[in-house]
């Protein structure tokens, strides 16, 4: 339930009540995505006996592909780190913990953020154009994406504060920002994809970036805002319990309210 800000106790009761009547009137896709996301955490450790099945792997895959990006320009890619020794490689790029968890998960998805958006953008417009948009369209996309995307960063920020006094404009941030922002919808997709399948996952974002693009051999300007450790979780090590702050505190109506 939607709070208006302030701090309240809920009995438990009553909470089981209003759960139970929201259960009861929830479609049923949402019950199962409820499911889903319920079964998704982030797993300490991994069981290296375990492969994780190809067909689980290619599914989730066509999900990640369905995240949404901003003009639809799709800004990353995902290397899937399979093979031992570039396992070995990978999980020296990653500082405390994690380093074990990509030794020990049989896949370790690298996500990379195009930092440098005029390629995702180019690729966009080629691909736009074959499918038959017209100039005048293919230019106007150009400069929207552009100015969001961070291509003329210090220009657009510079235009953006002082232009919204006058009528609304868009922020901008840096391209590094604008392709992880990009990026992590699908690494999202990725992960409750993976749910779906029984499959395990831990997001990581404790690593050595400009070492983990050398060893998947990313091409220059991309960076990485997470990777994913896919498996099976060791039962012998359950995660921590999981615990988020009320819904109150952290859901507004209208405007926030922190009283
Ligand atoms: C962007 C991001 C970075 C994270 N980085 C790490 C990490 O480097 N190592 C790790 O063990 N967990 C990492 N986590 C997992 C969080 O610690 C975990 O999601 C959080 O404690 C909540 O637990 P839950 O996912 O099981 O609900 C990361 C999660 C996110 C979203």
């Amino acid at each position: 339930m939607l709070g208006r800000g302030k701090f309240r106790w809920r009995s438990v009761v009553a909470e089981s009540r209003r759960r139970h009547r929201q259960m009861s009137t929830m479609p049923a896709a949402a019950k199962v995505f409820e499911e889903i996301v319920g079964a998704r955490r982030a797993a300490p450790s991994f069981d290296s006996s375990r492969p994780v099945p190809d067909t689980a792997l290619a599914s989730i895959l066509q999900s990640t592909l369905k995240a949404p990006s901003s003009f639809n320009v799709q800004p990353f890619k995902c290397v899937l780190v399979k093979d031992k020794k570039v396992r070995k490689d990978l999980a020296y790029c990653f500082s405390g913990y994690n380093i074990a968890k990509v030794l020990q998960a049989p896949v370790t998805a690298v996500f990379l953020a195009d930092a440098r958006p005029s390629r995702s953008i180019g690729a966009l417009l080629d691909r736009e154009k074959e499918r038959g948009m017209k100039d005048e369209d293919l230019s106007k996309l150009f400069f929207d994406a552009s100015f969001l995307a961070g291509s003329t960063e210090a220009l657009g920020r510079a235009a953006s504060s002082s232009l919204s006094r006058i009528t609304q404009m868009p922020s901008v941030t840096s391209a590094e920002a604008w392709g992880s922002k990009n990026t992590m919808p699908a690494a999202m997709m990725y992960m409750l994809a993976a749910a779906s399948h029984g499959l395990d996952t831990c997001p990581m974002e404790g690593l050595d970036g400009r070492r983990v693009c050398d060893v998947v051999g990313a091409p220059d300007g991309y960076c990485v805002p997470v990777a994913i450790a896919t498996g099976y979780a060791r039962a012998s090590s359950p995660p921590k319990e999981q615990w988020r702050y009320d819904e109150s505190e952290m859901f507004f109506v209208d405007r926030f309210d922190d009283s």
